[in-house]
């Protein structure tokens, strides 16, 4: 039999049955597709609390529980066993690759991870000093036009190279918004690097490749960065319907150019609320300054007259502790004895912690610490600038908008993105 939900109208008395589908994890959905046709009505959610936008297989939250899969497999395995590449392949195939596969995807990827001369070129239309994620969402929106004609919507092998193409090339082209920053000459990817070590030395490099520091010139990118940095990329992988795989699905729901949905995504990141947090987060550590100021910022957090919110904390799905925040206060207390893990802005971070884990204003909101709490202080410890924190953010979420982006796609059911109102004006 099938399961339904029953509404009366109470003003006429009228009633409404609409179908339950169920998930293979997680609530139920009503399908209130024909809401409006039946009953002359639009629902209203503000802010999607109770809205599931689409049917997908890629990722699942238990929020109340704080567990996180990717295609079925938790999080903490996933991050515990296997590399990014691992999980971008994973997240792409549905399966996890074998050791040949893994060596394919690799090595295309390292191919692919030049982007074209006059895609550098556009940078020099950019103020000095340009934030990167400016940069990153506008160079991305443009590597659109050097694909243009390559792109062939019903053919999944040129769906998967699309993919693949991205992923390979964000990191050059957020590694080139970080230069140009600077005013740094821009270094190109080695294709002897991993994935992750690229990216670290495409920000340390100097022209010529030559990367040593200290009077015995050591290697400047050691293994346990590379680690730390793989780590922090699977863990931002995908994160299901968020503000910015939204932005994603809604331009591809338009037909638009698949990189210039990744451009949306990218903005969309950008926001305090959402990626952007996790710039915020050491902005504010750095802020409150000393463990003795804690309290009086924690009273400005619970403050309803005050703006002011603790970055890191809270996420509209999690209620209970961030799983992926959890893996990071491991890594963290992994890298404190090996690398440069600024001892201050911890203390601070810890504190916090402390005082919000164990404060009824924290406890009855269901306010735990998010990743971008944690992500913070080790990518410092890494010597990723601050700037460069959210395009981190990027880089991992890459594959989960592509995938996203994909999976809309080849949805059938998919439509145009096109919400209604509740109109209130004249
Ligand atoms: N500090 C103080 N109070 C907070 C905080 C916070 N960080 N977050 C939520 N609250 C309060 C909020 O004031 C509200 O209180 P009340 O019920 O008295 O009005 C209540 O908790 C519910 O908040 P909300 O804004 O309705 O919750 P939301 O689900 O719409 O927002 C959020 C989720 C992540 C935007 C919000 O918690 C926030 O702004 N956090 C700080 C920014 C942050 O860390 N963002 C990163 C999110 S995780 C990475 C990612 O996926 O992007």
């Amino acid at each position: 039999m099938k399961s339904t939900v029953t509404m009366t109208d109470n003003r006429t008395e009228k009633s409404y049955e609409f179908d339950i589908i169920e998930a293979t994890r997680g609530p139920s959905v009503v399908d209130i597709s024909k809401f409006y046709s039946e009953t002359g009505m639009f629902t209203y959610d503000n802010g999607f609390t109770s809205t599931a936008s689409c049917k997908s297989k890629i990722t699942f939250i238990d929020g109340a529980k704080g567990e996180l899969r990717y295609r079925g497999i938790k999080i903490e395995e996933l991050t515990l066993n296997h590399t990014y590449l691992e999980i971008c392949y994973l997240l792409l195939n549905s399966k996890l690759p074998n050791e040949e596969e893994l060596q394919d995807f690799d090595l295309e990827l390292r191919h692919r991870s030049l982007i074209h001369e006059n895609l550098r070129h556009l940078f020099q239309a950019f103020p000095a000093g340009a934030h990167p994620m400016a940069t990153l969402s506008a160079a991305t929106a443009a590597l659109s036009t050097f694909y243009y004609d390559h792109l062939n919507i019903s053919n999944e092998a040129s769906y998967q190279e699309m993919a693949r193409r991205i992923i390979a090339k964000i990191p050059t082209v957020a590694a080139f918004a970080y230069r140009h920053s600077i005013g740094a000459p821009f270094i190109h990817p080695d294709i002897d690097r991993s994935f992750s070590e690229n990216f670290l030395y495409m920000l340390r490099a100097y022209p010529g490749g030559k990367m040593h520091r200290g009077r015995n010139g050591e290697h400047i990118i050691k293994d346990i960065e590379v680690k730390a940095l793989d780590t922090i990329f699977t863990l931002h992988a995908d994160h299901e319907q968020n503000a910015s795989t939204t932005a994603v699905r809604g331009v591809a729901s338009t037909g638009a150019h698949p990189y210039v949905a990744i451009s949306a995504g990218i903005s969309a990141l950008w926001g305090r609320a959402h990626g952007g947090a996790n710039e915020s987060v050491i902005a504010q550590l750095k802020m409150i300054g000393s463990v003795e100021n804690v309290d009086a910022f924690i009273a400005r957090a619970k403050d309803p007259t005050d703006e002011f919110r603790l970055m890191g904390f809270g996420h509209r799905v999690y209620k209970n502790f961030d799983p992926r925040a959890k893996i990071l206060k491991g890594l963290q207390d992994q890298l404190k004895n090996e690398l440069n893990l600024d001892s201050n802005l911890m203390q601070i971070a810890n504190k916090i912690e402390e005082i919000a884990l164990n404060d009824e204003y924290f406890i009855s909101r269901k306010l735990y610490p998010n990743i971008d709490f944690y992500s913070g202080v080790i990518l410092t410890a890494l010597q990723i600038p601050t700037s460069m924190f959210t395009p981190v953010f990027v880089i991992g979420r890459t594959v989960g908008w592509i995938t996203q982006w994909i999976e809309f796609k080849k949805d059938k059911e998919m439509k145009i993105a096109r919400p209604r109102q509740l109109y209130i004006g004249k």
